[in-house]
């Protein structure tokens, strides 16, 4: 793998709505596009959004993560609970789920891992959208906490994304990215998510980094002015 090249990526999450904007923009960039779901059905779709093999395992029992893994550069994960489960109560896979995959990236000896948390996670202060989001999710941002203290915990390049409020609206690249305790607060789409997310691994200066992430409103005077760089084109 060339410095600014990523051969093979896994997509977790990837019928998700970052997932799949994940998938539209690496189809070009990234030689192998492996993309993991719970669900077999899922599988026709997830090729023509992008994906060039698809592994289908649970990340809360998986059976075996190994083979999703293997020769993969980087794990992007874009994985989350949905509201209806929330009810069902913990383990939820942004924590337990997370948990398991960097750890299974980790020892198949995986470059980079990037995962998508969100504003309000972790201890820093933060703006009074982290209140909201703790209010609604709050157990859901308790065990994206958990699985953030793991990334950070294990031996592997890391990049965790903080959004605000995610909208399904165009890529637009116009976004702050700030240091923890930014107290950013607004608006991102997942298109914007998707591209940082893709281009952390070939990113230097997002190594080892978290950062809260917006799009609307900005604020230039706490962006980390970070030069996001996407891999090259196959
Ligand atoms: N909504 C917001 O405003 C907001 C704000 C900040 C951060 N976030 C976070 O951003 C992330 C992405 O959100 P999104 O709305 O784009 O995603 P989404 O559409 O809700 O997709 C979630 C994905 O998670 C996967 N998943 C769920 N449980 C799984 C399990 N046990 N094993 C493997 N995969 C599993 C699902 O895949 P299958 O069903 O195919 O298995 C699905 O593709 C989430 O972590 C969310 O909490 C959201």
């Amino acid at each position: 793998m060339g410095s600014n090249t990523l051969e093979t990526i896994l997509v977790a999450g990837a019928t998700g709505a970052t997932g799949r904007e994940i998938l539209r923009l690496a189809q070009t960039r990234v030689d192998t596009v492996r993309a993991l779901t719970r669900s077999p059905d899922a599988a026709p779709g997830l090729q023509t959004a992008g994906a060039d093999e698809v592994f289908v395992d649970d990340l809360l029992a998986p059976e075996d993560l190994s083979a999703a893994v293997a020769d993969v550069d980087a794990v992007l994960s874009a994985v989350g609970t949905a509201p209806t489960a929330l009810r069902s109560g913990p383990p939820f896979v942004d924590g337990a789920g997370n948990r398991t995959l960097v750890s299974a990236a980790a020892d198949a000896g995986v470059d980079s891992f990037v995962m998508e948390s969100a504003i309000g996670v972790g201890s820093e202060p933060a703006s009074p959208l982290a209140t909201a989001f703790n209010a609604f999710i709050g157990p859901i941002q308790e065990a994206k906490a958990t699985a953030e203290s793991a990334i950070r915990d294990a031996r592997i390049r890391h990049t965790i994304l903080r959004p605000g409020i995610l909208t399904n609206g165009s890529r637009t690249d116009l976004v702050t990215a700030a240091e923890p305790g930014a107290k950013l607060w607004g608006t991102i789409s997942r298109a914007d998510v998707a591209r940082l997310m893709l281009s952390a691994p070939v990113t230097p200066a997002a190594a080892d980094r978290t950062f809260e992430v917006v799009s609307m409103p900005r604020f230039p005077s706490r962006d980390a002015d970070i030069d996001w760089t996407m891999p090259d084109g196959q």
